[in-house]
């Protein structure tokens, strides 16, 4: 079994403080093998807004694997935007832009979706598709497999519209025989999950997408900021939302997958029932 910490959408410059704090007292106490950080850093992509981003990574007491979102590229400094769009991130975060997490029974790789020239949209390349299939497919497996980017594979349920990742179709081909399992995603600041193959139609695996709504910014775009505790425990797999009540986080929502004939079905749990009833 493993536990995994998902935050996404810091935006430090738009950071609650008080929000901050309560993170910070939160991930310790459930012991993650690993705190994933889906992008959005910062809010614009500013020296003292790094330099925030950076404190706070570096006080998290557990391996951490992070990739960059689109406000970590300059957007109002053309010159840096064109030249240099992640020079900061890579200084005050990290110079590695394909981050990989793995131990007996996980494997984790980042993705950068942030690019300069598509604004606020993003996209996969594909050196960064083949990268990610050659990791994969030659892991074992039995690991459980995780893509992180900051740009989702799956569009909110009330807006099947919004703009995804580019070439996301492109990564979903040539991942799905690699045994890829779950997607981790932010950007939209929204909250929710579903299988891949509700919009992926074409796919025959059955994946697993959980978008994590902000967890500090104070633009929630009407959901209340929030993180997800992810519970690996093959064939169940448990998410956990955790959402601030304006004095801590508290767990609002449970859902449990359970693979079943090899796909994954889901049952959101009240959360009044315990960890041993949600994996009966
Ligand atoms: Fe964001
Ligand atoms: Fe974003």
């Amino acid at each position: 079994m493993r536990v995994v910490a998902h935050i996404s959408d810091l935006h430090f410059g738009m950071e609650d403080e008080r929000i901050v704090e309560g993170l910070l007292e939160d991930l310790p106490g459930f012991h993650p093998s690993v705190v994933v950080i889906s992008g959005d850093l910062t809010q614009r992509a500013r020296k003292k807004q790094f330099e925030a981003a950076g404190a706070f990574i570096r006080k998290i007491p557990v391996p951490y694997l992070v990739v960059p979102g689109n406000h970590d590229i300059p957007f109002y400094d053309f010159v840096r935007r064109a030249l240099t769009p992640l020079r900061r991130y890579r200084h005050y975060i990290t110079a590695d832009l394909n981050p990989v997490f793995k131990d007996d029974e996980l494997m984790i790789l980042g993705a950068n979706t942030a690019r300069a020239a598509a604004f606020k949209n993003g996209r996969i390349s594909m050196a960064q598709i083949k990268f990610l299939a050659d990791k994969f497919c030659v892991a074992e497996g039995h690991l459980f497999k995780v893509l992180v980017t900051h740009h989702p594979f799956l569009p909110p349920l009330d807006n099947p519209y919004a703009s995804l990742v580019g070439r996301g179709d492109l990564a979903v081909q040539a991942l799905e025989p690699c045994g890829l399992d779950l997607l981790l995603a932010g950007h939209y600041h929204r909250s929710y999950m579903g299988d891949l193959r509700s919009h992926y139609i074409a796919e025959k695996r059955s994946i697993i997408v959980a978008q994590a709504g902000t967890a500090t910014s104070k633009r929630t775009r009407g959901e209340k900021n929030s993180y997800d505790r992810i519970i690996i425990d093959p064939p169940n797999i448990c998410f956990d939302r955790y959402a601030w009540d304006g004095r801590r986080f508290a767990k609002t929502l449970t859902t449990q997958y359970k693979k079943v004939n090899g796909a994954w079905q889901s049952r959101p749990q009240n959360i009044h029932e315990t960890r041993s009833q949600a994996f009966r």
